[in-house]
């Protein structure tokens, strides 16, 4: 059964799987070409933009076409057991490619090469090489141990890599919009989640770093940033002592990073019930430039089930955070993640998830069936005990509502007059430009030449279906 997933926002899944382009450093070319794909989460993009900058600074030239690459990098996902199937199935098309061209390197990243380890040199014969996510700046010696006739591996994971110095190069870009990683790795331990064991402890980047890669983005004619972490309501930074260890939180990173200029938008993900406060909200509704959208995972409406997740909050939390949004902003637009058929969930528990969706009206959700992980906290303690058929059929249900309120909150903005960053020409037809608004709804309107992409326009709605807003240029 596969994971239905409403909506192309932030970790869409539909990204899976892009080739990403990257422009040799010019006078470096060292005549080897690289092939990179990315699975999973805006994270894992974002990590091959990283892996990129690295490899280019050794002079790798990169293709779209894997069977003529000398080296390829699959990016992996282990959130659910389906995006390594994904994985697996694809390995299986490069060992093709690869018994034409011996001399290619195949290349696992990301939170699968972590959770496997060396075990995927067994598993895998055809891949050559493991790296997990913190240790991408070993990839230039890992190739060459490679071509030196070994297979290698490195999985160290990090208390301190944040690759802060290292300017991404932006693959696959429209120049508009960008990924900037803010911290690493997750200390929740929601127990049916893998990340904390692919991503390695948290930790935040220096602010600064952050601040100058987002001006530079600007001054290269980016508009729109989105500020990246598994939890970024725990962002913190301390200073050194000469600054008298002064702290930064996530609500003074938004404001640094609002203050480059107000014609930067700033988009953040993932925020995190337990850790939201009123002080962030109170940020976004003091800078216009920070939008009005914020992406709120509830996993499950019960309590007893948040308690099994390990969630640290319950229902009541849950809807005192969702009501000081509502207050604090109450234009923002709310998305959600949930989890259907979690270990022991009661029909009755599951009913008051939908009453959860109910009670918000949440503007899009990634919804999923529960996907037990090895060696996470509810493999060890819980039976995966429902029913693939009762998960399925709680996630039609919701996927269902789900539909009726993204009509209905997109419903809502008909008649209104929206401020859009055209993104591009949309992707049916080139008489047609899209950007999103500032809650991040999907807006598509006629082409006027006096606009370009990267341009803020106001389009009026006029129509809508579940997932775009179609509206013209006003004013
Ligand atoms: N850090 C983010 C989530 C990252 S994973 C947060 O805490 O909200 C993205 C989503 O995948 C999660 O919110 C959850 O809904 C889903 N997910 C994670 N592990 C899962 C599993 N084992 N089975 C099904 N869905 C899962
Ligand atoms: Fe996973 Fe929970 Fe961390 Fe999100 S907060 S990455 S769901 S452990
Ligand atoms: Fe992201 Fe998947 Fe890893 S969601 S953090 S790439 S397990």
């Amino acid at each position: 059964m596969m994971d239905l997933v409403i909506s192309d926002k932030v970790h869409d899944e539909s990204r899976q799987g892009e080739a990403l382009l990257l422009e040799p450093v010019a006078g470096k070319n060292n005549g080897r070409k690289l092939y990179i794909e990315s699975y999973g989460c805006a994270m894992n993009f974002s990590d091959s933009e990283i892996v990129a900058s690295i490899l280019s600074e050794k002079g790798f030239e990169t293709t779209t076409d894997y069977t003529n690459a000398d080296v390829i990098f699959i990016n992996t996902c282990s959130i659910r057991e389906n995006a390594e199937t994904r994985v697996r199935n694809r390995l299986k098309e490069f060992k093709v490619a690869k018994s034409k061209n011996p001399g290619m390197v195949v290349g696992v990243l990301g939170c699968m090469a972590e959770r496997l380890k060396a075990k995927f040199l067994e598993e895998e014969k055809l891949v050559d090489v493991v790296v997990g996510p913190d240790a991408y700046r070993d990839l230039p010696n890992l190739i060459d141990q490679v071509d030196s006739g070994q297979k290698a591996v490195n999985v160290l994971l990090s208390r301190e890599e944040t690759y802060a110095d290292i300017s991404p190069v932006r693959l696959n870009s429209n120049g508009i919009n960008a990924f900037v990683s803010i911290m690493r790795g997750c200390d929740n331990m929601c127990s049916f989640c893998v990340v904390p064991f692919t991503r390695g402890r948290e930790r935040s980047r220096d602010p600064f770093s952050i601040v100058n890669e987002c001006t530079d983005l600007f001054d290269r004619g980016y508009r729109e940033v989105t500020l990246l972490g598994q939890n970024v309501d725990s962002y913190k930074w301390t200073a050194s002592e000469e600054a008298e260890g002064a702290i930064v939180n996530f609500a003074n990173l938004l404001e640094l990073v609002s203050q480059i200029n107000p014609d930067l938008r700033v988009r953040f993900s993932t925020s995190h019930p337990k850790d939201i406060t009123d002080e962030v909200l109170y940020t976004i509704a003091k800078y216009d430039n920070i939008c009005n959208y914020i992406h709120l995972p509830v996993q499950s409406g019960n309590s007893r089930v948040l308690e099994l997740m390990n969630r640290t909050y319950d229902r009541e939390w849950y809807i005192n955070r969702i009501d000081a949004i509502r207050r604090i902003i109450p234009e923002c637009a709310i998305s959600t993640d949930v989890i259907t058929g979690f270990c022991t969930e009661t029909d009755e528990e599951h009913k008051e998830t939908v009453s959860m969706m109910e009670y918000v009206q949440y503007d899009f959700a990634y919804m999923f069936m529960y996907s037990e992980r090895p060696g996470t906290l509810a493999a060890k303690r819980y039976a995966d005990d429902i029913p693939e058929a009762t998960k399925a059929a709680r996630l039609t249900e919701i996927v269902a509502l789900q539909q009726k309120y993204s009509l209905v909150r997109l419903q809502a903005q008909i008649g209104k007059v929206q401020r859009v960053l055209i993104e591009g020409f949309s992707k049916k037809s080139k008489n047609d430009y899209c950007g999103r608004t500032d809650q991040n709804a999907m807006m598509v309107f006629p082409v006027d030449e006096r606009y370009k992409p990267g341009m803020y326009v106001n389009v009026i709605a006029e129509r809508c279906t579940t997932a775009t807003l179609m509206g013209t240029i006003v004013g």
